[in-house]
This record gives C-alpha cells, structure tokens and sequence, in this order.
C-alpha cells in the first residue's frame, strides 16, 4: 500500500512553534517516526509539507495514481479550506485527517470545525505523531479487512 502523507502550513516549525502545545518533535523526526512504523506494516509513504493551499491541491493532483490512501494533516487548512476539501473528493482515495493537537477540545471555537472530515474515512487528533500512526494502523486494518 502507498500512503501520501501531507502536512499543512506552519508544520514545518514542529519542534520549535509552540511547543507546549505541539510539543518538541520536529517534521524530519516526525516523518522518520512515521516511515518506520509504515516499514513494519510493509507500506510506503510519500512525504509533502506546503505552507501554500494551491501546492497541497496540486501534490494530490500529482500522486492520485501512486497513492492507495492520503494521511493529511491540514493545519489551519482544516478550517476553512473547501478547496483542499474539494481535492480530496476529486482524488476518489481512502482520507485520514490527522492533528497533533486536540482540536475539538482546544479553546478557539474555530478549532472545532472541520471542513474536511466529512470527506475522511478516519480521524485521530491529539496523540501527537501516534494520531499519523493511528492512521497508518487503520489503513492497514482497513486493507486486510478488504481481503476477500
Ligand atoms: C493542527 C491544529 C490546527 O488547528 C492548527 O492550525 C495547526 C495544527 C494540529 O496538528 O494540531 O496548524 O492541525
């Protein structure tokens, strides 16, 4: 299975952006942690991070064919961005959306709103790197249960 996993504005500064709330794990940790658990599941990952709404549309765009499954953690994106939304519709791939943080339990109401989750099949927030990880099990659950 080849899983695209996609980050979002500012998490390019994991590690050093608010630490307190997204804690001391940088993006190249991150994405080490996440290969490594994907190895153990025998799948691929393809790893993008774009601070820019029209360069995450086109990277979905570019790896709908390579990808069997799309890992996306759009940060801020996650929001307000119908357009992500609409990409991730178009592309016709099984969605997990993932957050470091507990965005339905943070302060800002706008946190709570999520205008992608209704086109993911998962959703794990607020376990940090395990909510990637979280996401990588359930693809793999999600293959082996389609196994005829
Ligand atoms: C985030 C939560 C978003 O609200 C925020 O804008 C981010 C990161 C998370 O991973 O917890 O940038 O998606």
């Amino acid at each position: 299975m080849n899983v695209l996993v996609v980050n979002g504005p500012n998490l390019n500064l994991l590690g050093e952006r608010e630490p307190a709330i997204y804690g001391r794990t940088t993006l190249a940790e991150l994405e080490r942690a996440v290969a490594e658990h994907a190895r153990e599941l025998g799948q691929t990952v393809h790893f993008f991070q774009s601070n820019h709404e029209g360069a995450i549309i086109d990277e979905l765009h570019a790896q709908r064919r390579w990808a069997n499954a799309v890992i996306i953690n759009p940060a801020a994106f996650t929001h307000y961005s119908y357009a992500i939304r609409d990409a991730l519709l178009a592309i016709n791939l099984p969605c997990a959306e993932v957050h470091l943080s507990d965005v339905d339990n943070r302060p800002e109401p706008f946190r709570k709103i999520s205008v992608v989750r209704g086109v993911c099949v998962h959703c794990f927030m607020g376990l940090g790197v395990g909510s990637y990880l979280a996401a990588l099990d359930a693809f793999a659950r999600d293959a082996r249960a389609a196994i005829p």
